[in-house]
């Protein structure tokens, strides 16, 4: 659905450009055996027509299409120099970057895996989550499960030309059928009886303001808080704006722990969001003109919501060092595990919404980070798009500290850092005992 205006814009595009090359060519020719008058009329009219209607997709996509940015482990946050290529440069310094002694890498928690639009009725996706490979599908009843992708029987993978039968999935391989409310194998189309034992692991899944969650818990313990729903999307007041995602070579706990970081916000954040994601020239003083003010709180919640914590911001814009007190926004980022986070804008005049910031452990040490936004639906496109992607800048420079920085787990503070060990504290909760760690640790990401 998203694609669509950009497929049609590329096809006005191509049509128009095949007609007017169509035309050049044949008020060409014409010109050449008759010597035409009206050729260079049609030449015009050809280029102004394109010219527009290319004019108009671009305007229409601006005005009414949701933002989508996507990016891969590469794209950004690696400093390409010496002729390397980004794909060079992030192996590179993957290879030779320090990562500390690091706490485990998969915290319990609830974890995005999809966005629900991107899953139909009967329709079944691999996803690379928490080191393993999950068959996630939608069944006939519209509800979304997720399953441990290979099929107990000889290993082939269920998302891998597995189809969608009822409830249940199918293997590709012989065809055993497995449900989806709790992976028990249904059905052996060439045997007698099904094993009590054939089944494969069935993960505990929710659904909520578009999202698609699993629950991971080292010991296969119940979920232990939900994610609250956002009822302004449920009731349709809230829409679909855009989405950002981006995949990040750190430890999951470095990105939560930026709330709780207040320094970094006046360093590394105050530059206008023109002076760009590259760390190298944030600084410049072309931008300078242009600077964001940043007043931070966080703390974390009490009972029943010790899952919970809150970071109150109070953002401001100087332009040429005049404050323009319009522009004031006021957010609460609420964190809900380690990996959900909803970032509630409120503004005088340019109405609420939210971003839904969930970041997923694909492996030990790859994160995958998506932004979705939903704002009030009476709120031009613009404005919300605008957010998404002013925040998408500022994100993508913490992503350059993150991809290069090693975990300190004793890090030298000042008094003024002391929210840093508050949240250490806090997001120790979501560790247990058996909970994973990074085999073959030592100074490289060689795992
Ligand atoms: S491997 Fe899945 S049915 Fe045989
Ligand atoms: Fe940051």
């Amino acid at each position: 659905m998203m694609d669509s205006p950009s497929v049609s814009i590329k096809t006005a595009a191509a049509v128009t450009g095949l007609g007017l090359g169509a035309m050049l060519l044949i008020g060409g020719r014409e010109q050449m055996d008759s010597a035409d008058p009206g050729f260079s009329t049609w030449t015009a009219v050809c280029i102004i027509t394109g010219v527009s209607l290319f004019a108009m997709g671009r305007l229409y996509r601006l005005l009414f299409c949701p933002l989508v940015i996507l990016r891969t482990p590469e794209d950004v946050g690696y400093i390409t120099e010496g002729g390397r290529s980004k794909a060079q440069a992030a192996k590179e310094v993957r290879r030779r970057r320090k990562v500390g002694d690091l706490p485990p890498v998969y915290p319990n928690g609830w974890y995005r895996v999809l966005d629900s639009h991107m899953l139909d009725r009967g329709e079944v996706k691999n996803v690379s989550a928490l080191g393993e490979q999950l068959a996630v599908f939608r069944g006939q009843d519209g509800e979304a499960y997720v399953l441990d992708a290979y099929c107990p029987h000889l290993g082939a993978h269920l998302a891998v030309g597995g189809r969608v039968v009822g409830n249940c999935i199918e293997c590709p391989f012989h065809g055993w059928q497995f449900q989806g409310s709790d992976g028990k194998c249904s059905k052996i189309p060439y045997a007698e009886k099904v094993p009590e034992f054939a089944k494969v692991r069935c993960w505990p899944s929710c659904e909520v303001n578009g999202q698609i969650l699993i629950w991971f818990h080292c010991d296969g313990e119940d979920p232990q808080w939900t994610v609250p729903e956002q009822q302004e999307i449920t009731k349709g007041e809230w829409v679909y704006r855009g989405r950002t995602e981006h995949f990040i070579n750190a430890h999951i706990e470095e990105i939560p722990e930026n709330a709780a970081d207040v320094a970094h916000l006046a360093h590394l954040h105050t530059p206008g969001i023109l002076s760009g994601v590259d760390l190298r020239y944030t600084h410049s003083r072309t931008w300078t003109f242009l600077q964001h003010d940043w007043k931070v709180q966080w703390a974390p919640e009490s009972e029943p919501n010790k899952h919970c914590s809150q970071m109150l911001v109070k953002h401001a814009l100087t332009v040429f060092g005049c404050h323009w007190p319009l522009l004031d926004v006021n957010v609460v980022a609420r964190q809900v595990g380690p990996g959900v986070v909803f970032l509630l804008f409120n503004h005088s005049f340019l109405g609420r919404g939210v971003i839904m910031h969930c970041v997923t452990p694909v492996e030990p040490l790859l994160q995958c980070v998506s932004h979705i936004i939903f704002y009030q639906s009476n709120i031009p496109a613009l404005v919300p798009k605008f957010i998404l992607r002013a925040e998408c800048t500022q994100f993508e420079r913490d992503v350059m500290i993150w991809n290069n920085k090693k975990y300190i787990s004793r890090p030298l503070l000042v008094k003024e850092d002391s929210a840093i060990l508050k949240h250490r504290r806090w997001f120790s909760q979501f560790y247990s005992k058996n909970s994973p760690r990074l085999k073959y640790q030592h100074d490289t990401l060689d795992f």
